[in-house]
């Protein structure tokens, strides 16, 4: 027979990335739990029209910047029924679109939010260039109205000095990142996203999550 404190802890992680920022710093996330012995199940939030990546004029980027902002929701497939299910956590994951929580997400939380996050723990996950708080902010006001419980949330920004990092989040998104590593602009611009450091401090924010949910056993 079990019993309930030798049931393994289980994490629903519900995601949304774009340019796979948000799906890198997870999978560190991911297994960071997991060596902890942590259930982890992941489900990925599909857009039925996308936008384009990377966008194919200024004008698109240009529309999609003022679409996001005025929060327009981005219809996505189904999700799995075992999204439903019991979870000691849910964490709440993807990009930052014009001050706001992305168009997938706003489409989850309109059609999915109180089903799957009402009177359960959920931990907001957010990548971007570099500021999350209004971000932040409208999510948690989102949860709250489904009944979730919010806790602190895991925020990834860009780790570049402006204006490289405004000028090489557009060159990425337009498809147009300098490639040449010896270029004036590489040289204050050594990449797009998070970088490896970031990786191991996802790393260790699931290992403390994992001994966070195990405590409380
Ligand atoms: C349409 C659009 C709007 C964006 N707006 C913002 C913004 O307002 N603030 C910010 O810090 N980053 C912004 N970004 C950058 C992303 O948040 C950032 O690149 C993030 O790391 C992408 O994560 P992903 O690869 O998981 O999609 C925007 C990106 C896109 C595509």
């Amino acid at each position: 027979m079990f019993k309930g404190h030798n049931l393994p802890k289980r994490v629903l992680i519900i995601y949304y990335s774009f340019t796979q920022q948000t799906k890198l710093q997870l999978k560190q996330l991911v297994a960071g739990l997991e060596s902890c012995g942590i259930e982890v199940t992941q489900e990925r939030l599909e857009p039925i029209s996308p936008y384009d990546f990377p966008f194919r004029s200024g004008f698109r980027l240009a529309l999609a910047m003022v679409e996001t902002f005025f929060r327009k929701r981005m219809k996505i497939m189904p999700i799995s029924p075992r999204c439903m299910g019991e979870w000691d956590s849910i964490i709440l994951a993807g990009p930052t679109w014009s001050y706001h929580p992305s168009g997938p997400i706003l489409d989850f939380l309109d059609r999915y939010g109180r089903e799957v996050c009402a009177g359960r723990k959920v931990i907001p996950f957010i990548s971007c260039r570099s500021y999350w708080r209004w971000h932040y902010r409208t999510l948690k006001t989102y949860l709250l109205g489904c009944g979730a419980i919010v806790e602190k949330p895991i925020v990834f920004i860009h780790p570049i000095r402006e204006p490289w990092r405004l000028i090489g989040l557009v060159l990425q998104l337009r498809g147009k990142m300098i490639r040449r590593e010896k270029s004036w602009f590489r040289k204050h611009y050594p990449g797009y996203g998070h970088n490896k450091e970031q990786g191991a401090e996802a790393l260790q924010q699931g290992r403390q999550l994992a001994e966070k949910l195990l405590e409380n056993r």
